[in-house]
């Protein structure tokens, strides 16, 4: 088990917030990173992933794999690939063998919507990013949800947990935490 390198929480208040503390996110992302998306069904994984596309600077397009587990968006800018996996429908360890993730790691960006359990052994270090909405609460067993499908305006708490000497190495993140957090203020 990787030592926990930095965890933190932030807030927002809209899917332009999600996505532009993304795209600072993906700003500082190398190739070889591993985050791992988790969060309930509509919580803005996705969402997310498109802000760290922004960042990256690779080919636009992120979307909800339906029937793709897994996608390249090339850099277009001679950083990292982004390999989007959404691993929602995985069910085994050799379906994920299958989409081969170790032969892109190196020169990639991987984000894995759904990877919480499954991912880990690709790399000694990854990032969690829990998103959650403020309206839904895990009361006891039931999921109790308040909130307008389909709205912009939700608030999110988003989660980093960063594990591995990838992230105990940098303060790349702490910092973008603790500018993120001053220019909400
Ligand atoms: N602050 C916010 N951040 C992200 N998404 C938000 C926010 N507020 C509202 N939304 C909406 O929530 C939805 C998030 O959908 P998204 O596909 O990103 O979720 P997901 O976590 O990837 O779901 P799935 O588990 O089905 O893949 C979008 O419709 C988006 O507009
Ligand atoms: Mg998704």
């Amino acid at each position: 088990m990787p030592s926990t390198a930095l965890e933190a929480s932030i807030s927002v208040s809209n899917v332009a917030e999600t996505q532009g503390f993304a795209q600072r996110l993906g700003g500082l992302l190398q190739a070889g990173d591993l985050l791992v998306l988790t969060g309930e069904l509509g919580a803005g994984k996705t969402t997310f992933t498109q802000g760290l596309g922004l960042g990256l600077k690779v080919r636009e397009g992120i979307i909800s794999p339906t029937f793709v587990l897994s996608r390249i968006h090339p850099s277009i800018s001679n950083g990292p690939d982004l390999v989007h996996v959404d691993a929602y429908r995985l069910e085994s360890a050799a379906e994920l063998d299958d989409l081969d993730l170790e032969a892109s790691m190196a020169t990639s960006v991987t984000v894995v919507e759904w990877g919480k359990g499954k991912v880990e052994q690709l790399s000694d270090s990854r990032l969690e990013v829990t998103l959650l909405r403020a309206g839904s609460a895990n009361v006891g067993e039931e999921l109790i949800f308040d909130f307008h499908e389909g709205e912009d305006e939700e608030p999110r708490t988003i989660s980093l947990t960063a594990y591995g000497p990838r992230w105990e190495k940098s303060e790349a993140l702490a910092d973008l935490l603790n500018e993120f957090e001053s220019s909400r203020k």
